[in-house]
């Protein structure tokens, strides 16, 4: 599995450890920055690993900020994206198995280093399960995505 890796200052506390977990469980990681404590604006991590997943390069993103909330709210912006912010290892699994949920949001102010490894484990294990109600409901979300409702 190849996974885009993003952060912003907020997140960079957690990065070195995701990262290295990361390398534990998948094939290749695509590092997205940030690369330091400097104040950087959220949705532009968040647009850079789902710009990976879009074109291909990568399979799944993981983005922490300091809530989760912020990067969450940007990286569901691009079409083929489904973030979820989650702080339990059941969401993490969960939201693949039933919702596809392709990036992984975290909140490096909300939990602690080791929850972080476990959640990312969760997510990075876990596969959607193709079962008929989960395809139908994913479908309606895909729907949604089309219809564009409220642009231009
Ligand atoms: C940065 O201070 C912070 O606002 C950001 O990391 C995030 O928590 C936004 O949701």
């Amino acid at each position: 599995m190849r996974v885009a890796l993003g952060c912003d200052h907020g997140g960079f506390p957690l990065k070195a450890r995701v990262l290295s977990v990361v390398a534990d469980c998948a094939a290749v990681t695509v590092d997205c920055g940030t690369d330091s404590n400097c104040s950087v604006d959220y949705p532009d991590y968040a647009e850079k690993v789902g710009a990976e997943i879009v074109a291909g390069r990568a399979d799944r993103g993981i983005l922490i900020c300091g809530s989760g909330v912020g990067i969450s709210v940007a990286a569901n912006k691009i079409v083929g994206i489904r973030a979820g912010v989650c702080h339990d290892t059941y969401s993490a699994h969960q939201g693949v198995e039933h919702d596809d949920m392709n990036v992984l949001c975290i909140g490096a102010r909300i939990i602690g280093e080791e929850l972080a490894v476990e959640i990312v484990r969760a997510f990075l294990n876990a596969c959607f399960t193709n079962e008929e109600r989960h395809v139908r409901r994913l479908n309606k979300v895909f729907a949604i995505e089309k219809r564009g409702l409220g642009g231009n």
